[in-house]
């Protein structure tokens, strides 16, 4: 899947030194060594799919979470849920770093983090019908009408998901932004493999976003679809 615009802006090649330090303290491990295209945060165009077992070191339900930011929500989901493992995606170095930092600390070993777009990534690293579940976290809003073309959730990305995602499996997405929870309810419940469950926030707990969101006077809205 080609997408020429982002849901983040591009940054440099250059790795951050927050992230050097992460590799520097032999921690590169948790990070996913990806073939990168042209760009520090895109994957090779020859890339191909991932092996998760020897990856994770063992066979388990592979959940995949896209922009996990530092992980507030990424880091106690996995450790409550031992028997799945987890790779998330995010762009934004600082937070790969700080996640990594965490999951060291906090003794979490059941993730693994690709510091690359998540679009490219679900396209070329990850297999069709390989993933018990997505989670789409308080994606970037770009609340202005000429951003909306950024954002995540469309109809592109969606069927993605539901390529990716095995029979029964799960697209759970959170949001603070009325105008995107409705134009993810419109775009999943357009997508012929998607069927929509009760509105349930789960085992989600709350984040940094979600308290700015509540702070700011906007109503937090969490989805569930079941691919069919
Ligand atoms: C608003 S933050 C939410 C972080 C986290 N999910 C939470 O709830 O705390 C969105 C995150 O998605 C990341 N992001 C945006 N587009 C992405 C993409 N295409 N691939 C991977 N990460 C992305 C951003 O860098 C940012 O960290």
């Amino acid at each position: 899947m080609h997408r020429e615009v982002t849901s983040f802006v591009r940054r440099s090649a250059r790795m951050r030194e927050s992230l050097r330090r992460t590799y520097d303290a032999q921690l590169g491990g948790l990070v996913v060594d990806v073939p990168q295209g042209e760009l520090r945060t895109s994957v090779a165009a020859d890339a191909t799919p991932l092996d998760l077992p020897a990856l994770f070191g063992r066979e388990a339900p592979v959940v995949v979470e896209i922009g996990c930011g530092p992980g507030d929500s990424l880091v106690p989901m996995a450790a409550a849920r031992p028997e799945v493992d987890v790779l998330a995606f995010e762009v934004y170095e600082p937070a790969v770093a700080a996640l990594v930092a965490r999951l060291v600390r906090e003794d979490v070993g059941n993730v693994r983090v690709a510091p690359v777009d998540a679009v490219a990534g679900l396209d070329r690293l990850l297999g069709e019908g390989s993933l018990s579940e997505v989670w789409t976290f308080f994606p970037d809003p770009w609340p202005k009408a000429k951003h909306h073309k950024r954002r995540l959730v469309d109809r592109a990305f969606a069927d993605l998901v539901a390529s990716r995602l095995t029979p029964g499996g799960r697209w759970r997405l959170a949001t603070d932004w009325d105008g995107y929870a409705e134009q993810m309810r419109e775009v999943l419940a357009a997508q012929p493999l998607l069927v929509a469950e009760p509105e349930d926030r789960g085992d989600r707990p709350v984040t940094r976003f979600e308290r700015r969101g509540l702070a700011e006077g906007r109503a937090i809205t969490d989805l569930v679809f079941r691919r069919a």
